[in-house]
């Protein structure tokens, strides 16, 4: 039912309705969303399979699911049943030959009054009389007069057979060959028409590039985040690489270089799998962000995500392109550059130390497999490096050549961005060149449910609080205490690295604990309490602890934010 309350609220854009039949449109269209296909702006000629066609982020919420599928079969007949009254009377008005009507025509009918407008695929649509019954008719406006392609690829409803068969019912024309070319142009010029299609439960932070989270209590329902709902953080579109073709160059070693395929890297090395835990410099910048205004994406908890993940290992790569131990005599890093540019063709890259990406113990991966499948195009298809217990930033995706250095990657990314300041630096006393860019992260928990803001009903007699906890470098989380005043009182949570019901994983080898800990604390409500400020904090095998409140650390760019999370729930008399 968790997934079914996230696709109401997403679906309810206008004021939300009591009457029954509404909410089951709303659930229809939710429907719609979780089954949609791919966007109508990716249409592309594709000679190659790409892992977005892969259905596992269908099969990875199919569970989800189940139980709601009645209740939303129930939905999309309903909806349809009140469509069919309507478009009856619509279909018997609509003339034998269809007129052609240019953009201009079609854009003179943007509101009820005018009419509602939309085009799609070179058909031109009037869907008046579908505004005013559908819930979400105000979102809908938003097309009226344009294109739905852009539309749908936002809300991700297109493509799917219903709402195409719906939409069908209300052809009125086509638009004239040369908008349509214009229209064609337009979407081809946009360096993000070719990203993949994305989850709609994701809760977006930007479209272009596209960045984005999933809702806490989902992600803490799994301890293997499934990919679909694996947090997304693009800088620059998705390149599209063609998995045939694709080489991975080498350089900076003596020998001169050695270029590999994507073959020669699944069959010449010993394949390793490792589960480890990704996590954004930016995690909980939020919180920063309410102290004082940071610059970046305002990311929540759940910018981080745990996921196995299976390739090469960097170190069996650079061993075989001629790394021997008079390299680190000069040599300080390792380069990676990634396959997405911006529009001056400059690429994504960043660097990690070399004694992290030569240790046998150092577990860097150049991944091709995540969660058992070919990398998604989002996370790096095909092939990205994983450095476990790095920052997320130095795990390039897409990645086209690494070069062992005695510098840093050149990158803006690994120079002028993901750096921590004090608090006293501002922008115009910054300098980047005076910080170290992050590597490790430091240890880190938040609280995914209850959120805060919830009602907790007295009657219930307990709260379950959940989360998680992970540090960075390997070291592993010893414990996590929970506290319902505030930080006066702590109790211990029970920690696990594994699916809830499935025995433990074995403990990992010290200083290698790659993945996170999920954590739950089940406790009476305190009798007398009105409301509950519940906080957690985690303590790593090095009794690193978290800050306790967010100012003393806050900086410039919002990073390395893990103070104590904190979540404020009120207990409700209700009876209910
Ligand atoms: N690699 C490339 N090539 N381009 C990027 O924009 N983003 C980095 C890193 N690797 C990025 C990249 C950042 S900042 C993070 S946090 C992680 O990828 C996010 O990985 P994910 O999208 O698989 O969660």
């Amino acid at each position: 039912m968790l997934l079914f309350r996230y696709c109401r609220c997403l679906t309810q854009f206008g004021p939300v309705l009591p009457r029954r039949p509404q909410a089951f449109t709303a659930a229809a269209w939710c429907a719609i969303r979780l089954v949609g296909g791919s966007s109508s702006s990716n249409n592309k000629d594709q000679r190659w399979e790409h892992p977005r066609h892969s259905p596992s982020w269908r099969q990875a919420l199919a569970g989800l699911l189940a139980g709601t599928g009645a209740v939303l079969a129930y939905g999309l007949h309903h909806h349809k049943a009140q469509q069919t009254d309507a478009v009856n009377v619509l279909v018997k008005a609509k003339p034998a030959q269809l007129p052609i009507f240019s953009q201009e025509e079609v854009t003179k009918h943007r509101s009820l009054q005018d009419g509602v407008w939309v085009t799609y695929k070179g058909a031109v649509y009037d869907i008046t009389a579908f505004v005013t019954m559908h819930p979400g008719g105000d979102k809908i406006l938003l097309a009226a007069g344009g294109a739905l392609e852009p539309f749908w690829a936002l809300y991700a409803v297109h493509n799917q057979e219903h709402v195409l068969d719906i939409l069908s019912e209300y052809k009125v024309g086509e638009l004239r060959a040369e908008d349509q070319k214009k229209q064609q142009s337009v979407a081809s010029s946009d360096p993000y028409s070719s990203d993949p299609e994305r989850h709609p439960v994701l809760q977006v932070n930007s479209l272009k590039p596209f960045n984005a989270e999933p809702p806490p209590e989902i992600l803490s329902d799994s301890y293997v985040t499934p990919a679909a709902i694996f947090f997304k953080r693009n800088h620059l579109p998705v390149p599209w690489v063609d998995p045939s073709s694709y080489e991975l160059q080498v350089d900076g070693l003596p020998g001169g270089g050695l270029k590999l395929s994507l073959d020669d890297l699944k069959s010449h090395f010993p394949k390793h799998t490792v589960t480890a835990t990704l996590q954004c410099a930016g995690n909980r910048r939020s919180e920063m962000n309410a102290i004082k205004q940071v610059k970046g994406l305002n990311w929540g908890i759940a910018a981080i995500s745990n996921a196995n993940w299976a390739g090469a290992r960097l170190r069996d790569v650079l061993l075989e392109a001629g790394y021997s131990p008079d390299v680190a005599r000069w040599a300080r890093h390792v380069q990676f550059e990634g396959l997405d540019k911006d529009v001056t063709g400059t690429t994504y890259g960043a660097s990690i130390p070399l004694n992290k990406a030569m240790s046998e113990e150092g577990d860097v991966l150049l991944a091709y497999e995540m969660n058992g499948e070919p990398l998604p195009a989002d996370h790096g298809f095909p092939l990205r490096v994983v450095v476990p217990g790095t920052v997320g930033a130095r795990n390039v995706k897409w990645l086209s050549k690494i070069t062992v250095s005695a510098e840093e990657s050149s990158s803006h990314w690994q120079q002028n961005d993901y750096k921590g300041f004090s608090p006293a630096t501002d922008w115009d006393t910054v300098n980047f060149k005076s910080a170290p860019a992050i590597q490790e992260l430091p240890v880190q928990s938040a609280i995914t449910a209850p959120a805060n803001g919830a009602v907790v009903s007295r009657g219930d007699e307990e709260v379950t609080v959940k989360g998680y906890a992970w540090s960075g470098g390997g070291r592993e989380v010893v414990r996590v205490d929970v506290s319902l005043d505030g930080g006066k009182t702590w109790q211990v949570a029970q920690l696990r690295n594994s699916d809830r019901g499935q025995p433990p994983e074995p403990s990992p080898p010290p200083g290698r604990a790659w993945a996170w800990k999920l954590w739950e604390l089940t406790a009476p409500l305190p009798p007398e309490a009105q409301q509950l400020e519940i906080v957690c904090k985690a303590v790593d095998n090095s009794y690193n602890m978290q800050p306790d409140t967010v100012a003393p650390i806050w900086n410039l760019r919002g990073v390395l934010s893990n103070a104590w999370h904190r979540v404020k729930v009120t207990i409700s008399d209700d009876k209910e």
